[in-house]
């Protein structure tokens, strides 16, 4: 069973990019099965960073087959734009890289809507990348979307977007009073991008059965974070797919039955972009701190990230919903520094003691977290590569988060190189730990 997911915990941004690239190594393929580029995945080699938003993060690694799933929405304009940045820095991947020809496409009326939308709602808003991608999927449930295939097939795109483009126009200007969108212009433009694209267009369900047929150890890319999955998440704060490990198997079109393991991405604190409930948050100098400590700024839209103590009623929810095998704990250098550090256990509300996560968002917005403080290591963790080498306070920190949220840790992050690592755990072992 060669499939192994790796997914985020939180809101997102815990540092999937890092963990994925250097899983990559051990992998074959990887494959992103949902979301779109509202994603910015972060990977340092060396001196270099690279953000990757719809490119799974393993395409830095020479020879590795990556995949674009038939649950991801394409933007092709920044599937180009992204495509060039990585072939003008030295990254070749022409015979690699290949996107499902079920994929749906984003429009520009996908885009618009998204933006007016957000405008409409005022400070009720969602606070969405502004990247079409709730339209996108909208329109792919109520069955009208457009597919990468249907590009192949000039014709059959021509009558889909007329149609979309007609009612798309229609909202937008009775509705929103937004700029129109030109479907003759959306037309050529979408016809050069095939010419660019098409060779990468494929079966990729096909073609990764076929590599679990072969025993190829094929790694599962998931973007933004389980609370933001539309079923699980803090609704409707949340995206517009499913970044739980079940949306592995319906945006790759493989059984669950090929999951072998299901790593969860955990930050040693929590952060959140954008609006929705956030129970720990810290709007006050230690947020400043987090933030500043951990440069939490958005890799897609440089929006400056909520930060808040780690939340273990959030993990644990992801724990369960995910099923999570291990999880990877990242940057925990970032609280190297802290006098103490704070672990929520419970929320409090209206008298009432919550433990595990409520689903009501009035409860999440107005509860009062209930706090263990635990003491400072105060010395840097950066870089270290085993785990006898953290001091005695940060392994009784890991230790404490993981035993309160029930899950084990098979890496932790100490810095965002990949050489700032500890394994505990080989990936791709058979035999799923619990
Ligand atoms: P993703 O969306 O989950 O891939 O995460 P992002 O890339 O948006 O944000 C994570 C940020 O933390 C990036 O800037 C990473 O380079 C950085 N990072 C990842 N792991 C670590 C770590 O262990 N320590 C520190 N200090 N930074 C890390
Ligand atoms: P990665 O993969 C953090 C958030 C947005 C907004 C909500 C809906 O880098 O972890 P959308 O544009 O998806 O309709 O916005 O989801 N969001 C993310 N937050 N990391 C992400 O991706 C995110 N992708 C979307 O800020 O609150
Ligand atoms: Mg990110």
């Amino acid at each position: 069973m060669p499939v192994l997911v790796v997914v985020g915990a939180q809101w997102g941004d815990e540092g999937k990019g890092k963990i994925i690239d250097l899983l990559t190594e051990r992998a074959d393929v990887v494959a992103r099965y949902q979301g779109g580029h509202n994603a910015g995945h972060t990977v340092v080699v060396g001196m270099d960073e690279f953000i990757l938003h719809l490119i799974p993060s393993g395409i830095l690694h020479k020879g590795k087959k990556c995949i674009i799933g038939n649950g991801v929405v394409v933007d092709p304009a920044a599937l180009i734009e992204e495509m060039d940045g990585l072939l003008k820095r030295g990254i070749r991947f022409e015979q690699n890289l290949l996107i499902s020809r079920n994929a749906h496409l984003i429009m520009p009326y996908h885009k618009a809507l998204d933006v007016a939308s957000e405008r409409l709602k005022g400070n009720k808003k969602i606070g969405t990348t502004g990247r079409g991608i709730g339209p996108a999927y909208a329109d792919k449930i109520s069955r009208k979307g457009i597919r990468m295939a249907d590009l192949l097939d000039p014709e059959a795109f021509r009558e889909k977007l007329n149609a979309n483009v007609g009612e798309a126009n229609f909202l937008l200007e009775r509705f929103y009073n937004a700029p129109l969108v030109n479907q003759d212009t959306v037309f050529e433009e979408y016809m050069r991008y095939t010419r660019r694209l098409m060779k990468h267009i494929s079966d990729t369900t096909l073609y990764l059965n076929e590599a679990i047929e072969k025993k190829k150890k094929v790694l599962a890319e998931g973007a933004q974070g389980t609370h933001l999955d539309v079923d699980h998440g803090t609704y409707p704060f949340v995206t517009s797919s499913s970044p739980t490990a079940g949306g592995a198997c319906t945006g790759l079109g493989i059984g669950p039955n090929t999951i072998s393991e299901i790593v969860g991405i955990v930050k040693a604190y929590t952060t959140r972009v954008g609006s929705g409930p956030f129970p720990t948050e810290q709007e006050n100098a230690m947020g400043e701190l987090l933030r500043e400590r951990g440069r939490e700024y958005g890799a897609t839209t440089g929006r400056a990230r909520r930060c808040g103590w780690m939340d273990t009623l959030i993990v644990r929810h992801s724990v369960r919903v995910n099923g999570f095998t291990s999880i990877a704990l990242t940057k925990l250098d970032v609280l190297d520094d802290l006098d103490e550090i704070k672990i929520c256990v419970g929320y409090k509300h209206k008298g009432k003691l919550y433990e595990e996560m409520p689903s009501e968002l009035t409860v999440l917005e107005q509860c009062t977290p209930q706090y263990i403080s635990l003491p400072g290591w105060k010395q840097t963790t950066i870089g270290i590569k085993k785990y006898e080498q953290l001091p005695k306070k940060a392994r009784t920190y890991v230790e404490k988060v993981c035993r309160l949220c029930g899950v084990k840790p098979s890496i932790i992050s100490t810095g965002a190189r990949r050489d700032e690592t500890i394994i505990l755990e080989r990936p791709f072992q058979k035999g799923a730990r619990k």
